[in-house]
């Protein structure tokens, strides 16, 4: 983000080491206010007057574990945070990686709404590295560049929940590759991180990138760029789930509009987003329950 042209000061906030983080970043030859704070009293201030606000709070993974595993411990950072930017910037844009990003999402969207600030256009879920994932993987199986093709992705943030559409591939494309295996790669290539990193966290530098391109769409969108397809998951309602992912378009008021899922995906696609359904269902509800109790 310090690097990124659209950026004119970059605000960061930990609980420890951030003003050495800042300091850091402030020598990259690039002409933007870079400021660091640690600990909850500056979170305000960290916060104040922010476009663009990307939250990777909370503990990772380690092996063994799902997303899921990490909510008692992430939902109440996720809250805390979510009640600060509702204070400072409730126009912001607030990207979400915080995991499990499929209950973090709704725990965001409802700390908004209580607090009377919601505008669902403006609260997204970061599925920017399922998205890489896939055109990365992809582009090994066919040996081609990885930009040559984009699979839509829908559904969720976690394992099966996570659906990425091969069917959308141009042309008898999805005849050339292995779709059940190149599917699960995509679903788990978080947990390829999390088990190569034994215990040491999950993913960090391929999830920056992921969130930096993500961020760089968003403030590209706010700017008024036409065009700009992405996918996120966030507040719409889709198959009796009050946040689903999908393709969307960004421009100046955030989400402008979400694509439908298209309707010539194959029947297995079909089937696991009707597996996927009650999940995801369940994890929104976790976090929605979470804030009616501790508010
Ligand atoms: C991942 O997909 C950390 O959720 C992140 O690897």
């Amino acid at each position: 983000m310090a690097s990124n042209p659209n950026v004119s000061r970059l605000s960061l906030y930990d609980i420890v080491r951030t003003p050495g983080v800042a300091v850091d970043l402030s020598h990259i030859d690039r002409k933007i206010k870079v400021e660091g704070y640690n600990g909850q009293d500056n979170l305000l201030k960290v916060l104040d007057g922010s476009d663009v606000v990307i939250i990777p709070a909370g503990v990772p993974r380690k092996p063994g574990m799902t997303r899921d595993d990490l909510f008692n411990t992430n939902a109440g950072i996720a809250m805390n945070l979510a009640k600060a930017c509702a204070t400072a910037c409730p126009k912001a844009c607030i990207l979400v990686i915080c995991n499990p990003v499929n209950s973090t999402v709704p725990i965001f969207s409802e700390t908004f709404k209580k607090m009377g600030v919601l505008d669902p256009r403006k609260i997204m879920g970061v599925t920017e590295l399922d998205t890489l994932r896939a055109r990365t993987f992809l582009a090994a199986e066919l040996d081609v560049d990885e930009n040559a093709y984009t699979v839509p992705i829908v559904g969720g943030h976690a394992g099966t929940t996570i659906i990425p559409l091969f069917s959308q591939l141009p042309g008898d494309l999805i005849e050339q590759i292995d779709v059940p295996a190149l599917t699960k790669r995509v679903q788990f290539g978080g947990d390829e991180v999390v088990v190569a990193k034994a215990g040491m966290g999950s993913a960090t530098l391929s999830m920056a990138y992921a969130g930096a391109t993500f961020a760089n769409s968003v403030l590209a969108g706010l700017k008024g760029e036409m065009n700009i397809i992405e996918q996120a998951y966030f507040q719409q309602d889709v198959l009796g789930c009050k946040f689903f992912a999908s393709q969307i378009e960004l421009g100046r008021n955030g989400i402008e509009r979400a694509l439908p899922i298209p309707k010539d995906i194959t029947v297995s696609e079909q089937k696991a987003i009707e597996k996927a359904v009650p999940v995801i269902q369940e994890q929104i509800a976790k976090g929605i329950k979470y804030v009616e109790q501790n508010f």
